[in-house]
This record gives structure tokens, C-alpha cells and sequence, in this order.
């Protein structure tokens, strides 16, 4: 056990922060010249139902963060068990991350991917300081669901669900170990 009461360094910060399991997205959008553009992110939340928004956190360095910042909507996709690939891919230089993947184009041209679990077409809410991140909202024009388990993430590693129990118990029969109903359909 490491406590901390001094501001804690990156590392420190880092080992915390990632004990906080999240899904994987990659956060698409078009350049100025309407080139697709994409790049993976874990920092996506739900934040609003009424009005629909969601958000994403891209650090300012990052060439998404400028496209970003520049573009009318953006879309998430989220991506499923078996794109542990394609999030590493979208993660790396250099930029051809398309390459060899089905894509179809959505709301203002961000590619919509092939094979996620769920893809959330954004309009450009606004852009807010997040330190050396920004915090991009989108209000959420589009959301298409697909069937399949979601990536997992947490302590810098990929993970897995332990199976198919999560369609189970969205379709009505949740067995045990399967979320809870009022998980099921809460917002966050
Ligand atoms: C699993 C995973 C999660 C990531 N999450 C984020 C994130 O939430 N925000 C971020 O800015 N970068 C995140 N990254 C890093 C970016 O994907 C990476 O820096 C990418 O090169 C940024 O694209 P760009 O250089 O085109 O801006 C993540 C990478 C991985 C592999």
C-alpha cells in the first residue's frame, strides 16, 4: 500500500488513475481537407442525457486535440473485445490508421468502424481546459448500438469480459454475475 499526502507525481498519479477500468474507443473526425482522422482514447464519459452529451479528454500536444478543436463533430467509436488490434493501431504513428480496416463515413465524414459495439456521432459541443488535456463535448446526434462484448481497459493492459453474460441480461434473463437491472438502465 503507497499513501500519499504531497501532491502526488506522474507515476504515482498514473498506478491510481489506472485502477479505473474504462472501455476503449476510437474518437474519429475529418481534417481540413476532409482526410479521416482518428486516434484511440479511454477518457470518454457519458456526462448528460438531457441534453445528450458526452465527452472525451485529448492531450493538448496531440494533433486530435488540433483537429478536434477545429472540426464540427467527431464520432466515438466504441470497440469491442477483439479490437484490441485496432486500438493499438489508432494509438500509433504514423497516421494511416485506416489502412486495412472497413469503414463507412457518418455525420460530417468521421468514420464509423466496422465491427465496434456502439458508434456516437457527435456535433462539437465546446472545448474545455483540462490542464494539459482538453475536455472536448459533444452533443450526440446518432447512436447505433451492435451486439458484442466491449474492450476493457485498466492498469495499461487490455481485458476481457468473463463472457457472454452481458447481452444475457440485456435481453431480459440476467444470470448470475450479470449487471444488475437498475445498472442496466441508468445513464452512467
Ligand atoms: C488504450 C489507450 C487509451 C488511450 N487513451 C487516451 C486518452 O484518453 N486521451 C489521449 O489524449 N490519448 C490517449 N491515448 C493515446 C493516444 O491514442 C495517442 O497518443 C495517439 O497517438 C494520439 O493521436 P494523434 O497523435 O493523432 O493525436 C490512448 C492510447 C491507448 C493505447
Amino acid at each position: 500500500m503507497t499513501a500519499t499526502v504531497a501532491p502526488p507525481d506522474a507515476v504515482a498519479m498514473r498506478e491510481a488513475m489506472g485502477r479505473f477500468a474504462t472501455g476503449v474507443t476510437v474518437v474519429t473526425t475529418v481534417d481540413a481537407d476532409g482526410r479521416p482522422a482518428g486516434c484511440t482514447i479511454s477518457a470518454f464519459c457519458s456526462l448528460s442525457l438531457d441534453p445528450p452529451l458526452v465527452l472525451v479528454c485529448v492531450g493538448r500536444g496531440r494533433r486530435m486535440h488540433a483537429l478536434l478543436a477545429a472540426a464540427p463533430g467527431f464520432a466515438v467509436n466504441v470497440l469491442a473485445a477483439h479490437q484490441r488490434d485496432v486500438a493499438t493501431a489508432f494509438a500509433r504513428t504514423p497516421h494511416d490508421r485506416f489502412a486495412g480496416l472497413a469503414t463507412r463515413p457518418g455525420r460530417a465524414g468521421a468514420r464509423l468502424l466496422d465491427g465496434a459495439v456502439a458508434h456516437i456521432e457527435c456535433d462539437r459541443e465546446t472545448v474545455l481546459d483540462g490542464g494539459d488535456h482538453a475536455i472536448v463535448v459533444g452533443l450526440v446526434r446518432a447512436v447505433t448500438t451492435f451486439p458484442g462484448e466491449p474492450l476493457l481497459y485498466a492498469r495499461g493492459a487490455f481485458l476481457d469480459l468473463p463472457g457472454p453474460a452481458w447481452d444475457r441480461a440485456a435481453a431480459g434473463a440476467p444470470p448470475a454475475g450479470a449487471p444488475h437491472e437498475w445498472l442496466l438502465s441508468a445513464p452512467w
